[in-house]
């Protein structure tokens, strides 16, 4: 089952405070960049990666594909503003596929299994995304009181990969684009057209870098899996 996917990779990682773009920053000795890479360089049923860059990192992040011998990259499109600009932009330059995912590049430690579910779900049903159950109670808050305890039971935290027939994700891209809409994953613009969007149980571990303590987690889930 073969699809195409899609990498944001334009963000400038504020919150990881490095001074530089997250993706750069190593873990084993290997950028965050190249570990994300390699999962969808290893697995045979992706049959292109597009990433969105920062024009001014065009460069640096080609000889990185280079020196890592990362061969199914087929678009560096502009990021954006926002990520979901550099989403769009990268479903500009694609043609002729009929599944495309949408992963961060800041999360690298997405199994398989889940690409391969997520795959198999959105060729027969369209949309599918990655999720886990929430651990934590769940609270609204408003200007801090406890408003409501909100049922866990159907709480889920979101992540990516997020997998659509192509078609239906760039439809949903362009009405957000012309209606002015910005969302926080692919799955809302699709959502408020009014399809159906099918969760697939992700672990844990798919972990998005985002912060300094992430880089100790990533560690140490890069050690645990080498035991
Ligand atoms: O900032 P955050 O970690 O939530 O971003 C998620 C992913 O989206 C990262 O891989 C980041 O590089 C990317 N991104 C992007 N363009 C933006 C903002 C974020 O490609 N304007």
């Amino acid at each position: 089952m073969d699809y195409e996917v899609v990498l944001p990779a334009a963000g400038s990682g504020k919150r990881m405070g490095a001074g530089k773009n997250k993706l750069f920053l190593s873990l084993a000795n290997k950028p965050i960049l190249i570990h994300t890479l390699e999962i969808f360089q290893k697995d045979r049923n992706c049959t292109g990666i597009y990433l969105a860059v920062k024009p001014e990192e065009r460069d640096y992040i080609q000889h990185l594909l280079n020196d890592y011998k990362i061969t199914k990259v087929k678009g560096l499109p502009n990021g954006g503003k926002e990520r979901q600009h550099s989403v769009h932009s990268c479903l500009k330059v694609m043609n002729d596929v009929e599944i495309v995912l949408v992963h961060d590049a800041a999360r690298p430690f997405i199994s398989q299994q889940v690409i391969d579910r997520l795959v198999e779900t959105a060729y027969e049903k369209g949309a599918a995304i990655a999720g886990v159950r929430a651990k934590d109670t769940m609270k609204k808050v408003q200007d801090g009181i406890i408003v409501e305890t909100v049922d866990r039971e159907n709480l889920w935290s979101i992540q990516t990969p997020q997998a659509f027939r192509y078609e239906l994700l760039r439809h949903a891209e362009d009405v957000a684009e012309k209606e002015g809409f910005l969302g926080t994953d692919e799955a809302m613009l699709v959502e408020r057209l009014g399809y159906e969007i099918h969760i697939v149980e992700s672990n844990y571990e798919n972990i998005k870098m985002t912060t300094k303590e992430d880089l100790l987690f990533g560690e140490a889930i890069l050690k645990n899996r080498q035991m």
